[in-house]
């Protein structure tokens, strides 16, 4: 029963749609356990870019079983359009595509909602992506939620929704001041969604043990950041679901011990995207060289992504949170030219120095950050094919990464194409 989670170690975007998309070829089945379309996951393969959404990252390997478990919250419409593009582009996903019919549904409500509040929070908003995520998960915890199940009953889905709309456009009316929504035309546009998903819905629980009793291997595909998480993350700059390993065992419906390994993909210098703390943010030209190189722009929103330096003081507590086994880099090849690189290794807050990540955003809001600073590299790694092949100096600063998490290094990414990737120990073993 080899499992292993996939897990974003700072604010998302860290490269996990590229890391799931490689190690997939070791993989029989990939879990998405959280999150929904607030993630963007990028595949490039052959040179071709897919960005995936919701349908797991392994769904360009033919042979692979992808499942969306029912910790996720889809987006009917959203979802159709990812597997219309897929198919479009050639892609053959049935008797292997899973979903859950626990899943709750992203409904018009939720989106409008999102976007209102967000108005409403004015210069305290979050920045989310204005999908619908908090207020449908909101609805999930609240009892109010429909789920993809649901959907596939009209009779079901048409009680559900009566209820919960009338008290949905009590809030639009009276709270936001906004539009009611109509019944019917949500009702016929909802059950037009459950015609097409209806195929692929199934108990994605009894499918995921299952593989796992016949010792298949599988890759659970964390969305975010853990930086992001509800509990741990800078709250309430976070997203709204547990974005740590521990979301595999809820989010799939498997056991605390199913897990082998824990591996935490890490950007080789730190971006976040929305508002909330960063200590190491680099908002002048240095930034702008970052974000410029490493075309840090939303693969959701396209909202340019804010950039700094790596901060280790922030990846031990991911390390710790998180219990990391090991560590795939990306995108050292975006520092390739710079002279001089730096890791931030402890904060300052109140003028005393800590190597503790504070647990609230205002402390993390104070940090000044400690760093040390690293001779870079000149030469291009994108072609490198081996840990000996990259450069000395790149070579050094992964090895003070490892040195400052104590978790080992199995894979660099050079690039971000399925095949620009340093393999140096498999972290599937
Ligand atoms: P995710 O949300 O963690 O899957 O990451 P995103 O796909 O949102 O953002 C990562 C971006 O970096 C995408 O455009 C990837 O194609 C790209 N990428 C991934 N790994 C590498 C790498 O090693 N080097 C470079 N230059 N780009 C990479
Ligand atoms: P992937 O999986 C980066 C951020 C939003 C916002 C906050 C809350 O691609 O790494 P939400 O819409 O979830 O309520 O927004 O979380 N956010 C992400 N940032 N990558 C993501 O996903 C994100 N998903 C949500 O920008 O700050
Ligand atoms: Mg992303």
């Amino acid at each position: 029963m080899p499992a292993y989670v996939i897990v974003g170690m700072q604010w998302g975007d860290e490269g996990k749609g590229k890391a799931v998309d490689y190690l997939t070829k070791d993989a029989d089945m990939v879990v998405r356990h959280q999150g929904g379309n607030n993630a963007g996951h990028t595949l490039v393969v052959d040179g071709k870019q897919t960005v995936l959404h919701l349908i797991p990252s392994g769904i360009l390997h033919a042979d692979t079983c992808c499942v969306i478990g029912n910790g996720t919250v889809l987006d009917p419409q959203v979802l159709i359009e990812e597997l219309d593009g897929l198919a479009g582009a050639g892609c053959k996903f049935d008797n292997r595509l899973f979903m859950s019919g626990a899943a709750h549904i992203i409904m018009p409500y939720h989106k409008i909602m999102d976007k209102a509040q967000e108005a409403f929070r004015g210069k305290g908003k979050i920045g989310t992506t204005g999908r619908g995520i908090g207020p449908a998960y909101a609805d999930k915890v609240d009892r109010l939620g429909i789920r993809l199940g649901d959907l596939l009953d009209a009779e079901v889905f048409k009680a559900k929704l009566e209820p919960v709309l009338e008290y949905k456009n009590a809030m639009l009316e009276k709270v936001f001041g906004l539009d009611p929504l109509d019944y019917d035309a949500i009702v016929s546009e909802y059950l037009g969604y459950a015609k097409r998903l209806a195929p692929y819905v199934a108990d994605t629980v009894t499918i995921i043990n299952d593989a796992l009793e016949l010792n298949k291997r599988i890759v659970f595909e964390g969305a975010q950041g853990c930086m992001l998480d509800i509990d741990h993350g800078t709250f309430p700059y976070v997203t709204s679901s547990t974005t740590l390993s521990s979301g595999v065992y809820p989010g799939a419906g498997i056991g605390p011990k199913r897990l082998d390994g824990v591996i935490g993909i890490i950007k080789a210098y730190t971006t976040r995207v929305g508002e909330g703390p960063f200590p190491t943010e680099l908002t002048g030209e240095t930034g702008e060289y970052l974000r410029e190189k490493g075309s840090e722009f939303g693969a959701t929103t396209g909202r340019p992504r804010r950039c700094g330096w790596l901060d280790c003081v922030q990846l031990r507590r991911a390390t710790m949170i998180n219990g990391m086994t090991n560590i795939i880099i990306t995108k050292p090849d975006v520092l390739c030219g710079m002279e001089t690189l730096k890791i931030c290794t402890a904060y300052k807050i109140d003028g005393k120095e800590t190597l503790d990540f504070p647990i609230h955003a205002r402390d993390v809001e104070k940090a000044e950050p400690v760093y040390e600073e690293f001779p870079g590299w000149q030469e291009d790694i994108s072609a490198c094919k081996s840990w000996d092949e990259l450069p000395e100096n790149a070579r050094n600063y992964f090895v003070k990464i490892e040195q400052l998490l104590g978790a080992p290094i199995s894979i660099v990414s050079v690039g971000p194409g399925r095949t620009e990737t340093v393999e140096r120990t498999s972290p599937l073993a």
